[in-house]
C-alpha cells in the first residue's frame, strides 16, 4: 500500500469505529499532496460551496466573486434571481469581475465585451468583420446555484445531489431563527497558513473555547450544555450550545418574537460539508467558508450578520457593528494561532494522534464524510 492508501485505510478504520475509541486523524492526512489532490477532485469539485449570504447582494446587478479550485466564478442577482457564472470572458478568457460590486452590465476590462446580468453577451466592438459572429450565440458558462435559508451555494458538479435535499433534515432546526432575514454587516477574505481540515475541525468543537478563547467567547460557554442533535445527513453535521446569562452576544433581543423558551439563548452551529460553517445565534450570525489554496494554505471567507430587531434597536449601528466585528476579529485571531500551530504540530516527526472527547463528536462525523468522499 502507498503512504496515501495507508492514510485512507486508517481514516476509514477511525470513521467506522465508535467515537469513544477514536483518536485524532493521522497527521499525514494534513500534509500529503496526493490527499490534497483527491480533496480538490472529489470534495471541492463535487460539493456545494458557499460564497456568502443572498442578502450580501440584495439589488439587481449586485455580484460577488469566488473560486472553486482553479475555477473563478461570480454570483450575480439578475432580474430572475441569483445565478452563478464562470468568471471568464468568452473572448480571450480574461477574468471579468473582481471582489464585490454592482453593475447594470458586465463589461470585460480587456476589450469591453459586454454581458447582461443573465450572462448573455450583448455587444462586442470591432467584430463586424468577423464572419458569422453573432453575440446572441454567446452566453457565459453557468454553474449550479441554490439559495437555501438565505445562503448562496454553488457547485461545479452537474450531477451533485440537490442541496435542498441534502440539507432537508436541518431545515426545521434553523427555520425558527429566520436567518434569511438577518442583515449582513461584514465580509472579509483572508489566507491562513494551515491545512483547511484543521480549521474545519477547530470550528466543529467547543472543547477549545474556554481555553483558546478565554478572553472572548470562552467565558460564556457552558460546555456541558452542548447537544449533538440526531438530525445529520451525509451533507452536514451540527451541534447546539447555549449562551449563559450576561453574555454580551448570543441571546435573543426582547423584540424577537420568533424564538421561544431555550431557543432564545441557544445557538445552532452547522457544518455543511466540505467547508461552510456558521454560528446561528438568536441575535447574530457569523460564518466561515473555506477553500484550500494549497496543502498548507486556506482561503477563509468570514462574514457576519445581525438579526433585524437587533439592527432596528440600535441608536448607533456603526459603532455597534464595528464593536461586534472587532470582537469576531479577535476570536478569529485566537483561532488562527491554534490552527497554524496545529499545522506545524501535525507536520512534526514525533506527532502522534491522541484520543478524542465527547465534545469532539463532529470531528468523528467529519472523518466519516472524508472517508466516504475520498474513497469514492
Ligand atoms: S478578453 Fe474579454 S473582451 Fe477580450
Ligand atoms: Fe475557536
Amino acid at each position: 500500500m502507498s503512504g496515501t492508501e495507508t492514510l485512507l485505510a486508517e481514516l476509514a478504520r477511525l470513521a467506522n469505529g465508535p467515537l469513544t475509541a477514536a483518536t485524532a486523524m493521522p497527521p499525514g492526512l494534513y500534509h500529503d499532496p496526493e490527499i490534497f489532490a483527491r480533496e480538490r477532485d472529489k470534495l471541492f469539485a463535487r460539493g456545494w460551496l458557499c460564497p456568502g449570504l443572498a442578502a450580501e447582494i440584495p439589488k439587481p446587478g449586485d455580484y460577488l466573486s469566488f473560486s472553486i479550485n482553479d475555477q473563478p466564478l461570480f454570483v450575480i442577482r439578475g432580474e430572475g434571481g441569483i445565478r452563478a457564472f464562470a468568471n471568464v470572458c468568452l473572448h480571450r478568457m480574461m477574468r471579468l469581475v473582481e471582489g464585490r460590486g454592482s453593475c447594470s452590465r458586465i463589461v470585460c476590462p480587456y476589450h469591453a465585451w459586454t454581458y447582461d446580468t443573465d450572462g448573455q453577451l450583448l455587444a462586442a466592438a470591432h467584430m463586424k468583420r468577423t464572419p458569422g459572429f453573432d453575440p446572441r450565440e454567446h452566453h457565459l458558462a453557468e454553474i449550479r446555484c441554490e439559495i437555501w435559508q438565505g445562503w448562496i451555494y454553488v457547485t461545479l458538479d452537474p450531477a451533485a445531489e440537490s442541496l435542498s435535499r441534502l440539507l432537508a433534515p436541518l431545515e426545521a432546526m434553523v427555520a425558527p431563527y429566520d436567518m434569511a432575514g438577518y442583515l449582513p454587516i461584514a465580509e472579509h477574505d483572508h489566507v491562513w497558513n494551515t491545512n483547511w481540515k484543521l480549521l474545519t475541525e477547530n470550528f466543529m468543537e467547543g472543547y477549545h473555547l474556554p481555553v483558546t478563547h478565554r478572553k472572548t467567547v470562552g467565558a460564556w460557554f457552558p460546555a456541558e450544555d452542548t447537544v449533538f442533535p440526531a438530525e445529520t445527513s451525509p451533507g452536514f453535521t451540527l451541534q447546539t450550545f447555549t449562551k449563559s446569562e450576561g453574555a454580551t452576544y448570543g441571546r435573543a433581543h426582547p423584540a424577537n418574537t420568533r424564538l421561544e423558551g431555550a431557543q432564545r439563548y441557544t445557538s445552532v452551529m452547522p457544518t455543511v460539508f466540505p467547508s461552510h460553517m456558521y454560528v446561528l445565534a438568536p441575535d447574530h450570525l457569523w460564518y466561515l467558508s473555506l477553500r484550500p489554496k494549497s496543502v498548507g494554505e486556506v482561503h477563509v471567507r468570514f462574514g457576519a450578520a445581525l438579526a433585524p430587531e437587533v439592527m432596528a434597536s440600535l441608536n448607533d449601528p456603526e459603532s455597534f457593528t464595528a464593536d461586534l466585528v472587532g470582537f469576531f476579529d479577535r476570536v478569529n485571531a485566537e483561532d488562527r494561532v491554534v490552527v497554524e500551530g496545529l499545522y506545524e504540530g501535525t507536520g512534526a516527526p514525533l506527532a502522534k494522534p491522541g484520543r478524542l472527547s465527547w465534545l469532539e463528536r463532529e470531528i468523528h462525523d467529519f472523518m466519516g464524510y472524508l472517508a466516504r468522499g475520498l474513497s469514492s
